[in-house]
This record gives structure tokens, C-alpha cells and sequence, in this order.
């Protein structure tokens, strides 16, 4: 890697282990001891920097802030706004929930590439569809390179006790968000959140609820899709604003940048430019190679994805989990 190639991968990759345990909405989730014991002191955030940066030199491989897993892009609910762009998915380009045998394969060779990740999200559509999530999330828990583990879920599917017993790890925290305010619901589905919420309570489970806690949370629209050529300043400009600079996510063995552009990847025609640019961990040819090509991925001004991605229209303000039509 040259110099400022280095310097990328430290600031999209090395400076956000602490940037996203800070986000509030995670560091909610969870009590990052040492990050949240070094916010106290002026040059803590330096420190833990540094920290990550010689674990980097002596095993030269990354730690993974944060790395989102679709566990599908289906979902119960069908929110106007998704910021997975869910109602945009048709038939064929939806991701069915993954099977046990399925995860354990992705998540084996990705840990043997990397150093560690930090926070692993279960996320979708909706995750609580994947009928073996109790034995994915049990053989997650029980991974020592997987620190925190997220399951974030819209609350229309109740936790089996065998759900709720693997859960009960504090490694793990759950996601609620609180859709019980939504009108037209289709095909019967029902929110039970404080049901769910309940359930957690009783049986000690780690959860946010920041929606709840925070009042009228409200969302923002998505950025307008379609296939563009745009100058390297103004994506550099768009890849720092935006809001999934930070969350890698993977669906069906495909590393893309974020969840649009897991949505881009199975439903626009990809450029070369963006070919290059994915991660396909299931025909890496070794560990070794898929470090690299995840160090790669981190040591880019902005993602080739940026081309499709247009932000200048973004509405603020709306309304959480508005159905579509
Ligand atoms: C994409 S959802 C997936 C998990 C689950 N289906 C759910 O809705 O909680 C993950 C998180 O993104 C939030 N979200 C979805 N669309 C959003 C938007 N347009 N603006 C802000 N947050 C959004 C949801 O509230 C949820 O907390
Ligand atoms: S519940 Fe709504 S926000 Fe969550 S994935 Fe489904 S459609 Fe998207």
C-alpha cells in the first residue's frame, strides 16, 4: 500500500473502529468499555487509534468497524422510505433468508481474513424471516472475533424461546425499531413491539430502542438512484457525507459498500468500474487474498457505487415507516 493509499484505509477503516462505537445509536446498544473509559481524556481517541493501527502492523489484517450481514432483503413490512430499498427489490432480485450452513461458510472465511469485527449486524428486510436465525446467532455468539453482535428487527415476528435463549449473551443487543404508529399494513401483518420489547425485558436481553426513548424519530428520503458519471470531487464529496460510508454489508457472499449498494448490486446494471470494486468472498482463491482485496476495499477515496447515488434532493422530516402505497 502506498501513502496515500495508507492513509485512506486509515481514515475509512482504522479511525472508525472509535468513530462508530461513538455513533449514539450504537454505543447505546452497548458498553464499549475501553472506548468509553479513553472519551474521558483529550488524546483518548488518539490512543485507541494508535491502538488498532499496531495490531493492524503485526497482523496485517483489519478490524472491521462494522459489518452489516443481510440476512434477506425481504421483509414483512413494505416502509415507503427504506433505507434498504426494499420496496424496490422485485422477485427475482430478492436475497431468500439465508440457511445455517449457508452463514457458517460466509462467516468462517471472512473471519479467517480479518483481525476482528468489531460490531456485526444481522439486518435485512427483515431477519426474524430466516427460519435457523437461533442457530446462526448461537454459532455468532460463540465466534471470538465477532465482539458485539446486533439483530436489528421491525417487531412483526415474536423471538421463539429458542431464539430468546441464544439471545440472552451479552455479546448480543437487539434493534427494535417501534413501528406500532404505521396505518395500512398489508397482508395481515401486525406490529407487536411492546410485546417484543417485553419478551427482552423478561428475559434480560440487551436492546435499543432509540426511537421510543428519542420520541418522533423521523427519516429521510433515499438519494435517486441511476447510472451516472460523476467527477471524483463531487463523489468524494458524497461518499463523506453519506450515511453508509461506514457499513460494508454483505448479501449472498457479495461485500458491497452499503445497503444501497447491496440494492444496486442485485438490481442495475453494474459498470466494469464497480465490478472491480466488490468482494466476492465465496471465489476468493485464499485468506491472504481476501485480506487484501478487504484492505483494498477500505483504501478508496469514495466507492464506485457513488456514481449511481444522487443527494441532492434529500428530504429530512418524514414520517418513520410510512407504507407504500
Ligand atoms: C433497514 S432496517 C432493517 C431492520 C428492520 N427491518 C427494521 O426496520 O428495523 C434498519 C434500521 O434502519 C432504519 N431506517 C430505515 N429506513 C430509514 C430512513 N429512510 N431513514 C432513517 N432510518 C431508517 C430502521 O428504522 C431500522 O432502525
Ligand atoms: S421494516 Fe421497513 S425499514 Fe425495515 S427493512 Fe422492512 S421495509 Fe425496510
Amino acid at each position: 500500500m502506498d501513502k496515500i493509499e495508507f492513509e485512506l484505509y486509515k481514515n475509512n477503516n482504522i479511525k472508525q473502529v472509535w468513530k462508530v462505537c461513538r455513533i449514539p445509536w450504537i454505543n447505546e446498544l452497548f458498553d464499549f468499555k475501553a472506548v468509553n473509559f479513553l472519551s474521558k481524556f483529550k488524546f483518548g481517541e488518539k490512543i485507541f487509534n494508535k491502538y488498532i493501527s499496531v495490531r493492524f502492523a503485526i497482523t496485517h489484517k483489519p478490524v472491521l468497524p462494522y459489518f452489516a450481514f443481510f440476512v434477506t432483503t425481504k421483509c414483512t413490512l413494505n416502509c415507503k422510505h427504506c433505507n434498504s430499498m426494499m420496496p424496490k427489490y422485485t422477485e427475482k432480485t430478492h436475497s431468500k433468508p439465508i440457511d445455517f450452513k449457508s452463514f457458517k461458510d460466509d462467516l468462517d472465511t471472512l473471519l479467517r481474513a480479518v483481525d476482528y469485527i468489531n460490531v456485526f449486524v444481522l439486518v435485512g428486510g427483515e431477519p426474524m424471516l430466516a427460519h435457523d436465525l437461533p442457530e446462526i446467532i448461537k454459532y455468532a455468539a460463540s465466534q471470538k472475533q465477532l465482539k458485539h453482535i446486533v439483530l436489528a428487527t421491525n417487531c412483526t415476528i415474536l423471538p421463539s424461546d429458542e431464539l430468546l435463549k441464544v439471545m440472552k449473551n451479552p455479546k448480543i443487543s437487539v434493534q427494535i425499531s417501534d413501528y406500532s404508529h404505521v396505518k395500512n399494513i398489508k397482508n395481515g401483518v401486525k406490529v407487536k413491539y411492546d410485546e417484543f420489547k417485553k419478551l427482552l425485558i423478561q428475559n434480560k436481553i440487551r436492546f435499543n430502542n432509540y426511537q421510543e426513548k428519542r420520541g418522533a424519530v423521523t427519516w429521510f428520503s433515499m438519494p435517486k438512484i441511476y447510472k451516472d458519471k460523476q467527477t471524483p470531487l463531487t463523489l468524494t464529496k458524497t461518499f463523506n457525507e453519506c450515511f453508509g460510508n461506514y457499513c460494508p454489508t454483505i448479501s449472498d457472499g457479495i461485500i458491497s459498500q452499503d445497503f444501497i449498494a447491496v440494492y444496486i448490486q442485485r438490481n442495475l446494471e453494474l459498470t466494469p468500474e464497480i465490478k472491480k470494486e466488490i468482494v466476492n468472498i465465496r471465489e476468493a482463491k485464499s485468506s491472504k487474498d481476501l485480506t487484501n482485496e478487504i484492505i483494498n476495499f477500505y483504501a478508496k477515496p469514495y466507492s464506485a457505487f457513488c456514481h449511481y447515488c444522487h443527494m441532492d434532493n434529500i428530504q429530512h422530516g418524514l414520517p418513520c415507516g410510512e407504507q407504500v402505497e
